[in-house]
């Protein structure tokens, strides 16, 4: 075979970050995707509609000419997020999400809420879903006690259960799934809970973290998890089940902040995402099923 034709791709969990950068993070996304979900996680975070606007104008200023990407925004939840900004943001036709980053998970998520205060969320995530707007969750309980490979497990059984029984008119991404645990909870779930996986995570398993030295190109959060899970990811993603799309969570840090005494968690992997995607997809025999992840599955959900 030579060529494969799909759809053009949808990417719902990109990090284009700003500045000076964005030139390039754009460039390279535009040319492999159509859309692409924009994570807020900026430093101050875009929490309002007012920043996620101005923010969405930067990015138009360096799509590359004669391209149709289009950027879709998601706001940053805080303790500052209200009722109003949630009806204010449904009204725009480009903010689609809302990201809920448990502090402390990952990258600039210091302004992230706590989990053990997510109920006082519940008036807020009521309205999104009064208002079609999606909830991206970042999954995991970044607490002490709790072991860096359990923290989505744990988030599983602590937060997420009770949050889909108590709301299930609300839309969820379970955003970049690393577990069989997490595999098992998205099918056993009702329509309202869908996940993205990260290419990172069906290439990679914790082993390649260490393999003839530490590899910190291969630290990301959530981090790699055992082959089984890796095994377990794979089997979802190329089963066909509409529950699973693509958002790789393309992350860039400077390479002097990854290959450090203490490196940022992040892989940038959006200009080869296409590529790589379609390889795990052609390895396993199910390129039938590729353009469900890439370019159908999230656009419906
Ligand atoms: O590895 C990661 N990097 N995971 C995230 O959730 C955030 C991202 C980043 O923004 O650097
Ligand atoms: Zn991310």
């Amino acid at each position: 075979m030579t060529s494969i034709i799909i759809r053009s791709p949808d990417y719902f969990h990109l990090h284009l970050r700003d500045g000076l950068v964005l030139l390039d993070t754009v460039t390279a996304t535009a040319m492999n995707f159509s859309r692409a979900l924009i994570m807020p996680n900026l430093q101050p975070p875009i929490i309002n509609t007012k920043d996620a606007i101005e923010y969405y104008y930067r990015i138009l200023n360096v799509i590359p000419e004669n391209n149709n990407f289009k950027p879709l925004m998601a706001l940053y939840l805080s303790s500052n997020t209200t009722i109003e900004d949630i009806i204010l943001a449904s009204k725009t036709s480009i903010i689609k999400a809302i990201k809920l980053y448990p502090a402390g998970t990952t990258t600039h998520s210091n302004h992230g809420i706590k989990l053990t205060e997510l109920r006082q969320y519940y008036p807020i995530f009521q309205c999104m879903a009064e208002h079609n707007l999606i909830l991206c969750i970042h999954g995991e309980v970044p607490d002490e006690e709790v072991d860096i490979f359990d923290r989505e497990i744990v988030f599983i059984e602590k937060y997420l259960k009770s949050l889909i029984n108590d709301l299930p008119n609300l839309k969820i991404v379970f955003e970049h799934i690393t577990t069989k645990d997490a595999v098992d909870f998205v099918i056993n779930s009702g329509p309202n809970l869908s996940a993205t996986v990260t290419v990172q995570h069906l290439f990679s398993n914790r082993n390649h973290l260490f393999e003839n030295g530490l590899q910190p190109h291969n630290y990301c959060l959530p981090i790699l998890k055992t082959e089984k899970d890796r095994q377990s990811l794979i089997k979802a993603v190329t089963s066909g089940s509409s529950k699973f799309f693509a958002g790789t969570d393309s992350a860039p840090h400077a390479k002097n902040k990854k290959e450090v005494s203490c490196g940022c968690a992040g892989c940038y992997t959006s200009p080869v995402a296409v590529a790589l995607y379609t390889e795990i997809f052609d390895m396993y025999n199910s390129l039938d099923k590729l353009q469900g992840f890439l370019s159908d599955n999230g656009a419906k959900f």
